[in-house]
């Protein structure tokens, strides 16, 4: 069923994994195909929102209709989320983002040697707790992809980053997490409150947490 419940409204969602170059051949990422981030843009566009993707390097297609901007590393999708978030009313942070990068990158492939290497990581600015200081009475909507206390994890999370949502997302569950279709989400809110879901599509699991940032916006 085609609602347009969010004409009107401009949501910026991150999606995909980040790289951190180690050397001119070589990153670090993660899992993170792209699937949820993109099915949260879908089911916005489908809603009628304008609708504004920043997205890691993924295998998908983007949605028709938003407004694409590839990025690469954790710092070039912090430069474009800050640069654009202010004219936006929603804000959904799908991607999975590395907490760290390489504190220098070699500037030619770095040869073969010892039987150790050692990378020295820095850490990367945190996308999703730069707008939990700035954002206003903007809905601020975040993921927390877990290996283990789920729940307590997430918590922290939401806390710690002044969002109004937690999607959590236990990772190393059948049908749940990075490349499948699927996901298995609980919602934690602001005031505690919470809602499991069972197992649903990415499309659903997308249209599920757009219901839950219209009533936290109406609040
Ligand atoms: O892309 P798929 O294959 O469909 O997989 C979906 C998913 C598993 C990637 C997705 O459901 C998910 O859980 N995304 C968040 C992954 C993650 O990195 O979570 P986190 O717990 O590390 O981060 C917590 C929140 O802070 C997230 O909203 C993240 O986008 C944000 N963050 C984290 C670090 C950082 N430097 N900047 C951020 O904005």
């Amino acid at each position: 069923s085609k609602k347009s419940d969010y004409e009107g409204l401009r949501i910026l969602v991150t999606a995909g994994p980040t790289r951190e170059p180690i050397d001119p051949v070589r990153y670090i990422s993660n899992h993170s195909s792209g699937k949820m981030g993109y099915a949260v843009a879908k089911a916005a566009l489908e809603r009628g929102a304008f609708v504004k993707l920043v997205t890691g390097p993924v295998n998908i297609t983007p949605p028709s209709g938003a407004e694409v901007v590839c990025v690469t590393s954790a710092i070039d999708m912090y430069n474009e989320v800050m640069k654009s978030y202010e004219s936006f009313d929603v804000l959904v942070m799908v991607a999975a983002v590395a907490d760290y990068r390489c504190a220098s990158v070699s500037e030619s492939k770095i040869k073969k040697s010892g039987d150790r290497f050692t990378v020295e990581l820095v850490k990367n600015p945190d996308i999703a707790a730069e707008l939990g200081k700035v954002k206003g009475d903007r809905v601020l909507v975040g993921f927390s992809a877990e290996t283990d206390n789920l729940l307590e994890n997430a918590a922290l999370k939401l806390a710690s980053k002044n969002m109004d949502m937690i999607v959590a997302n236990d990772v190393t569950v059948e049908g749940a997490g990075f490349g499948v279709d699927t996901n298995i989400v609980k919602f934690i809110k602001r005031d505690g409150s919470s809602i499991d879901l069972p197992i649903m599509s990415k499309e659903d699991v997308a249209h599920r947490i757009l219901d839950e940032v219209l009533s936290i916006g109406k609040g």
